[in-house]
């Protein structure tokens, strides 16, 4: 599995946290951003990176972290594909999975502590979608309304 991750300025000392703890259980890890926690950075073009190396099957997952996990979840949003999960809590975390195949996890390092945005972590990789069910069919219908809206 390999994980995508990127933040802004304010997500920076997470994202690093959140790599060190994917490193130790031996998932592959590319940061697209930013590169520090000092020089005030916009999350637009990391969360923009983090999406395009999903769209581009360069990665499997993504982790996106702004200060409150808002603007960098919205920008990720906006590439067709990207289905980006703002979690506050393992069950969101697990259901963002189960029922909507989130495939990028977005965190608020101004909202939550790095002991639960870890736990949250760990419960977004580990969840499968229930595919095949009502689900699935509601994410087809997210899928279909890109068609339609994205040009
Ligand atoms: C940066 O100050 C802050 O606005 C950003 O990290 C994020 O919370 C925006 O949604």
């Amino acid at each position: 599995m390999k994980i995508a991750l990127g933040s802004d300025h304010a997500g920076y000392q997470l994202k690093r946290q959140v790599m060190d703890h994917l490193y130790k259980q031996g998932i592959e890890c590319e940061d697209m951003g930013a590169v520090n926690g000092v020089d005030a950075a916009s999350y637009v073009p990391y969360a923009s990176a983090v999406a395009k190396a999903i769209t581009e099957k360069r990665a499997d997952f993504g982790i996106v972290i702004c200060g409150t996990g808002i603007g960098i979840s919205i920008t990720a949003n906006k590439h067709k594909g990207i289905r980006a999960a703002l979690c506050t809590n393992e069950l969101m975390a697990r259901l963002s999975r189960q029922h909507n195949n989130a495939n990028v996890l977005s965190l608020g390092a101004r909202v939550i502590g790095s002991v639960l945005a870890l736990a949250i972590v760990d419960a977004f990789l580990n969840e499968p979608f229930e595919a095949g069910g009502r689900h699935q069919a509601r994410v087809d219908e997210i899928i279909a309304t890109e068609e339609v809206n994205f040009k």
